[in-house]
């Protein structure tokens, strides 16, 4: 039987369409039947559509009702016996019920080499941003389990890039992103033939 995904997303989406290319070409044992975006125009909420995925949108504009939003989205992933949750570009910290009740079952790319340049405030172009202040001559990604910490869980699988001296943000992202769309569906691949 296919596993059902549910992916978590907060922009461009170029990771869950990685994901959902080896999906629906059948190389992964899984299919993508929701996609949650923490922002309502987030470019991966037209992906979805286009492929007639389910969405939903969690509002964040009442801080007090954060918490009831996500046991929204906690019962709408009941409802659709979803096994796995890919973070693929999720910026939001999730809180302490919901990582609890995926754990082992939720997996992030994190655009660093983990442990260097993550955790808190570390996401995006903050983390390339913070690559080439520190002048390393390497990054890369990985990709994890999701556990309480803040890109601490168990890592699945990682990818090395050089750094460049006249790399920007904008270069160095970009050649880290491709190693993402590589290791991003290999370990959900691992994870769903298991
Ligand atoms: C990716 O680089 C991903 O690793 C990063 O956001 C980008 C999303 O791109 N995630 C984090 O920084 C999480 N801490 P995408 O929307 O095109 O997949």
């Amino acid at each position: 039987m296919k596993k059902r995904i549910a992916v978590f997303v907060s922009g461009t989406g170029s990771n869950f369409k990685a994901i959902l290319e080896k999906t629906e070409a059948g190389d992964i044992n899984a299919e993508i039947v929701l996609v949650v975006s923490s922002n309502p125009t987030a470019g991966a909420l037209s992906i979805a559509e286009n492929s007639q995925i389910k969405t939903h949108v969690i509002n964040f504009k009442d801080k007090s009702k954060i918490n009831s939003e996500y046991v929204i989205v906690s019962d709408l992933l009941t409802v659709l016996n979803i096994d796995y949750i890919v973070l693929a570009g999720y910026i939001k910290i999730l809180p302490a019920f919901f990582v609890k009740k995926y754990l082992g079952r939720m997996i992030n790319i994190h655009p660093s080499l983990i442990p260097k340049f993550s955790g808190v405030g570390y996401y995006g172009h903050k983390v390339h941003e913070s690559v080439l202040a520190a002048r390393e001559n390497e990054s890369g990604c990985t990709v994890h389990f999701v556990d309480e910490g803040v890109d601490t869980g168990e890592i699945i699988m990682q990818a090395i890039v050089p750094v460049f001296g006249d790399d920007t943000p904008d270069t160095l992202a970009a050649r880290v992103l491709i190693e993402e769309h590589k290791i991003l569906p290999l370990a959900l691949k691992k994870l769903c033939a298991d």
